[in-house]
């Protein structure tokens, strides 16, 4: 993000209608809307905030098949042709991915790298090359390495080539303006409130509407339907932290750790210059009563392993698990009609992302898609996968609070939440989550309001930054 230009597309201020209606305008999105675009099909992306800049645009962006361990998990638990179709769907994504970035000539500093899955245990070993072989069966080139090109021991690496990393966030501005230019409109800070079906579709946002024969939900968690995948997906995040890099901490390559607390590195770039990323161990979003500390953690592993200048950028980002690894994404069918949605992408959604949005888009033109069984929505899924919490921020009394921190407390049934500023002055909200009323836990790193059951996200002040909620958080008055 800090590499990126701002967008200034429009608000949605008029109704209107079009052929197909996107809510949202992350890579499922505007993948979806650039290839409809494409062929000729009038759409429109409806965003919440600024294109690209929510979990895409804060993400690590490695465009790779090479999922940490899968394919040997998938053929176990799957079977051996789901497992080639997800193998197919990614490596396919990563290639188109990189065919447009050439032919729309988007600056996104794309480079092609090497991905490693790497262990430091000599017992995990055969995993890796159990992977490797899995995935040579499936048709992917892998090889087993007695190590990974790194800067501490490691014992065992499994190496993909030629895969790429990115700028997300440029990428997806690049693909924004590609979509307008083969017709399509992008409308930013507009979030959208109801989904209805009735003759033709009915997005509306901020008392405006738009009515389409389409609609694909790509909001990360689709915020309606008749699918409850807040059941059906557990919301997870990490944290992520950026350093100076120093020239012997300088990586060459992508990598991700297979064992616990796993870690996942490749450099990157600001303004100022080379940055080494590194990425941290998933927790449950809202079930964490302390993040600060898992920064703290995470600094402390980089020291411990990898020379690295000063920390200059910290980040918090969260995505959907699914139960057997695999997105959910597709049409809905009988039950809705023309509506399409994508979610559960295991913190794998640019390959996979960009896949669904290729699927959704020849759904929606009436072609058939190799991967649309792989990734249908509606397929069986066992329940109870999401495991919801309670807040990890209850405080008897308000003077518990410290200032610069958050708490909440009970006031008869009510709970409130409460954020005091560094000058200690006291900001109340309603502490359920607009969504389905779990009552939210303050994240003492991004300073926002989690919600433990389905990961939305509030600002400070009550301002929804992640759905599934699409309502702010009610300002209440301290007694
Ligand atoms: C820490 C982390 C690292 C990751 N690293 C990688 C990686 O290296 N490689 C990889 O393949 N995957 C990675 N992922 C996963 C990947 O980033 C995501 O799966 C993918 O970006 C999800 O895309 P999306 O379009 O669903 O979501 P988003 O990019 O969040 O797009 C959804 C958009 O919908 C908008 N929206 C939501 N609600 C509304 C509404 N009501 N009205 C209008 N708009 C709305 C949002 O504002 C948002 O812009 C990572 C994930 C995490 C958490
Ligand atoms: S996100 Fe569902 S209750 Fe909060």
């Amino acid at each position: 993000m800090a590499g990126a230009p701002e967008t200034g597309y429009p608000a949605f201020r008029k109704s209107a209608s079009s052929d197909v209606a996107i809510v949202g305008g992350g890579i499922v999105g505007l993948t979806t809307a650039y290839v409809l675009a494409q062929a000729g099909v009038s759409v429109a992306v409806l965003e919440a905030r600024k294109i690209g800049r929510q979990v895409t645009g804060r993400s690590t962006a490695k465009v790779t098949s090479q999922h940490a361990l899968i394919y040997n998990y998938l053929i176990e638990k799957s079977g051996f042709e789901t497992a080639r179709l997800y193998a197919d769907a990614n490596q396919t994504a990563v290639r188109r991915l990189c065919d447009w970035v050439r032919t729309e000539s988007i600056a996104c500093n794309l480079e092609r790298k090497d991905a490693y899955a790497y262990t430091s245990r000599p017992a995990r070993r055969a995993a890796i090359e159990a992977e490797a072989e899995a995935a040579r069966c499936l048709g992917l080139e892998a090889e087993a390495l007695a190590s990974a090109p790194l800067p501490f021991a490691t014992v065992g690496a499994l190496r993909f080539r030629n895969q790429a990393q990115f700028n997300p966030v440029r990428y997806l501005i690049g693909l924004a303006a590609a979509v307008t230019t083969h017709g399509g409109r992008i409308f930013e800070n507009t979030r959208v409130t109801n989904v209805k079906s009735g003759k033709r579709w009915r997005v509306s946002a901020g008392g405006h509407h738009l009515d389409a024969e389409k609609v694909v939900l790509a909001t990360n968690l689709p915020i309606a339907g008749p699918i409850q995948f807040d059941k059906l997906t557990q919301p997870r995040s990490h944290v992520a932290m950026a350093f100076r890099a120093s020239p012997a901490g300088m990586i060459d390559g992508m990598f991700i750790d297979v064992d616990r607390p796993t870690h996942s590195l490749r450099m990157g770039a600001d303004r100022e210059g080379p940055l080494l990323i590194v990425l941290g161990a998933k927790f449950k979003t809202g079930q964490e009563g302390d993040v600060a500390r898992r920064f703290r953690q995470l600094e402390k592993w980089v020291r411990d392993n990898i020379p690295a200048g000063d920390a200059a950028w910290r980040w918090v980002n969260e995505d959907y698990d699914s139960p057997d690894r695999i997105p959910y994404a597709g049409v809905v069918g009988p039950k809705a009609p023309g509506l399409y949605v994508a979610t559960g992408f295991n913190a794998w959604g640019i390959s996979n992302g960009t896949a669904a949005g290729m699927t959704i888009a020849d759904q929606i033109q009436g072609r058939e898609n190799p991967w649309a069984k792989l990734y249908d929505p509606t397929r069986k899924s066992p329940k109870g996968f999401n495991r919801g919490g309670d807040t990890k921020s209850l405080v008897r009394k308000i003077e518990q609070i410290p200032p610069g921190e958050g708490g909440v407390i009970k006031r008869g049934k009510e709970k409130i939440a409460v954020w005091k500023s560094i000058g200690g002055t006291p900001h109340a909200l309603s502490a359920s989550c607009t969504h389905m009323g779990c009552t939210v836990t303050w994240n003492n790193a991004d300073l926002t309001w989690d919600c433990p059951c389905h990961g939305s996200i509030f600002s400070c002040d009550g301002r929804v930054i992640h759905g599934p909620a699409t309502e702010a958080l009610s300002r209440k008055k301290l007694a």
